[in-house]
């Protein structure tokens, strides 16, 4: 079995990413050729904001933002302990300090209430701290009117960023994920619910002004042809890529996005029974675009051994929250400082998830599950 059966994918659609890619052969415009600026009108018309910006990661995305927000050394950006490391190691990178905020254990994504507890007693100069960085775990948004109000309240001039590489195709009281905050950021990692083959980002604003300088950056600062106007970074999406992009675009947005919610509702009806497992929670606010089927599970490291060798793959994500790992050691923040997020990190387990999973796929995976509880 495949934990993300990405091959199925292309089988299907096939004769659109062929003709997508062949066109690219055709016209040689392998960078900025039409098909980036085909892609961002259709991310940015289906996440509802201005401008997209395509770039060559979900990390660069990130980086660039925090680069127009002139992110630098001796700054702070707060942030979930609970991600991926891009989202704390851009910060780092740019020579600021993440500051760490738990997790809610509902969702797993950033707690309001510990921003605002944070925010009123900052452990730095208050000037520096430049600002929030929230992720939509999993696939499911955080309480973005929440945050924002914390932020408005707190009187602290922040930005506020989705890392929305988990989320594209996510939504929040209606409106899709990329269109929160300040500016969004999202992945095209292949295993990602939109992926193309190889690496791809996107960049989300409303901000004009933003927009402009993200443009520059992505292409090492350069405001015309050998004019460098910034510093910056070659951060360009691949045509190729943004081809692959364009021929799964419409099948993503009207049949995956549905589709990964039927496979999540089939796993927590199948799992209910089993007590030893906590299926996820989405708010009424969200529906979730299942990055992950992520559960905490008793004995979780048992459960993952016995899934894998009955050949079922799972994942940790993820195993070590990012305030306990070696490169932010230096950040002091010792065992039991964000106990929400060390507690789920050993009891987090994902199973297999994709639009494509078969329903007797799923009915393994459960019936493993039920057979390793006696349930
Ligand atoms: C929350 C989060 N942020 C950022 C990234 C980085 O994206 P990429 O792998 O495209 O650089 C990822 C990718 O896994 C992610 O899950």
């Amino acid at each position: 079995m495949e934990f993300c059966d990405l091959k199925s994918q292309y089988a299907l659609l096939k004769d659109d990413i062929d003709k997508r890619i062949m066109d690219v052969l055709a016209h040689g415009r392998y960078i900025f050729g039409p098909e980036i600026t085909e892609l961002e009108e259709r991310c940015a018309g289906y996440a509802g904001v201005k401008k997209a910006i395509a770039v060559a990661s979900g990390t660069d995305a990130l980086l660039a933002g925090l680069m127009a927000y002139d992110v630098k050394p001796g700054d702070y950006v707060i942030t979930t302990p609970f991600t991926f490391i891009a989202t704390a190691e851009m910060i780092a990178l740019l020579g600021a300090k993440p500051l760490f905020v738990d997790i809610e254990d509902r969702t797993c994504n950033i707690d309001p209430e510990a921003l605002k507890a944070l925010l009123a007693n900052l452990p730095a100069e208050k000037e520096r701290v430049k600002g929030v960085i929230a992720v939509d775990l999993y696939g499911q948004l955080p309480d973005y009117e929440k945050l924002q109000q914390v932020i408005d309240d707190s009187g602290l001039d922040l930005f506020l960023m989705e890392d929305a590489a988990q989320s594209f195709g996510a939504t929040q009281r209606g409106n899709r994920a990329g269109s929160f905050g300040d500016v969004a950021a999202t992945s095209f990692f292949p295993a990602k619910p939109l992926g193309c083959y190889g690496d791809g980002g996107m960049i989300f604003t409303d901000n004009e002004e933003l927009a402009e300088k993200i443009i520059w950056i992505r292409n090492h600062g350069q405001n015309e042809r050998y004019r460098h106007k910034l510093v910056g970074i070659n951060g360009r999406l691949d045509s190729i890529q943004a081809a692959v992009l364009l021929g799964k675009f419409d099948t993503f947005v009207n049949e995956e996005v549905r589709k990964r919610d039927e496979v999540a509702e089939i796993y927590t009806t199948m799992l209910k029974s089993v007590k030893q497992v906590k299926t996820p929670v989405v708010e009424e606010i969200n529906t979730s675009v299942w990055a992950q089927y992520s559960l905490m599970a008793e004995r979780r490291d048992e459960l993952q051994k016995f899934l894998g060798d009955k050949g079922i793959p799972s994942a940790i994500h993820y195993p070590v929250p990012l305030h306990r790992q070696e490169v932010f050691i230096d950040l002091g923040c010792g065992e039991g400082t964000f106990p929400v997020a060390e507690k789920v990190s050993e009891s987090i387990i994902s199973l297999p998830m994709c639009a494509y999973k078969k329903n007797e796929d799923i009915e393994a995976v459960v019936t493993a599950v039920r057979e390793f509880y006696g349930a």
